[in-house]
């Protein structure tokens, strides 16, 4: 019963650096991302750019996970295995999701990216998931209930005709890699614990075309499908609660605040 980590300005300044170095080794891989690379020769890069910044990719060894960086190609929900064997092609859609650990501080983010054309299908559904990051980010401010953030971004996932992922959520980050609370994405309206300054913790939603439930790929035991094989997105950002709201530690395009 540890709860909930109030970080120090100290701790705060430690897990910036580490998020902006995670935000940043997703500028540099998107070079990488075209037709005919394989999601191995990907990783190798991120292991690379990460190292060269005296940081360490947190997912290597985690339980066991064997890769720097966790890529995730259509109907794969998260936790995908760079291979050697999946090479990109035109019309792929894929989440590149890094956690770094530089000081030994923790920063977690994820985007998507697109192989050539992608269709119009594809496109709305990165577009809703990104907006239901952004939905989830606004809820961030002191006083406010966890339970709100997976209010909104359940309520305009829906809206949209798509379902959002239960079975993997966001948590707390910095100290550990996955601390509390859990972050659920489909949470109730004014449930869950308070939001105070001080805390950090991940927003990422994976949001599916069809339906919420996924099953874990029995060969490797991390790969996590949608159970139609309908295509799935996520976004992941690492927020810290501020005195007056947030701040999205892993914002290096200086996107946030929306207004
Ligand atoms: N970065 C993922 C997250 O957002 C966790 C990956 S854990 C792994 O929480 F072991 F699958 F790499
Ligand atoms: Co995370
Ligand atoms: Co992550």
């Amino acid at each position: 019963m540890g709860g909930i980590i109030i970080k120090t300005p100290e701790q705060i300044e430690g897990i910036r650096k580490s998020c902006r170095l995670a935000a940043q080794t997703l500028d540099y891989a998107a070079q990488f991302v075209k037709t005919g690379v394989t999601t191995e020769f990907i990783d190798n890069k991120i292991e690379e750019f990460v190292r060269e910044h005296k940081a360490i990719p947190a997912t290597k060894g985690y339980n066991g996970y064997p890769k720097s960086s966790c890529i995730s190609l259509n109907e794969v929900v998260c936790h995908g295995i760079p291979s050697t064997k999946t090479v990109l092609k035109d019309g792929d859609i894929l989440n590149i999701d890094i956690t770094t650990i530089l000081d030994g501080f923790y920063g977690d983010t994820s985007r998507m990216f697109t192989v050539g054309e992608i269709n119009n299908g594809a496109k709305n559904l990165i577009d809703v998931t990104r907006h239901c990051l952004d939905l989830g980010i606004q809820q961030v401010k002191p006083g406010n209930y966890f339970g709100n953030i997976g209010f909104v971004i359940s309520r305009y996932a829906k809206a949209k005709g798509y379902s959002v992922v239960y079975e993997f959520c966001g948590h707390g980050v910095g100290v550990e890699f996955h601390e509390e609370p859990q972050v659920d994405h489909t949470s109730r309206r004014n449930k869950g614990p308070k939001m105070k300054p001080g805390m950090i913790f991940t927003i990422e939603p994976m949001i599916n075309q069809g339906r919420a439930s996924t099953s874990i790929d029995k060969s490797d035991g991390w790969t996590a499908r949608t159970v139609d094989n309908k295509l799935s997105a996520q976004f992941e950002h690492t927020i810290l609660v501020t005195q007056t709201g947030f701040e999205v530690l892993t914002d290096v395009h200086n996107e946030y605040p929306i207004t």
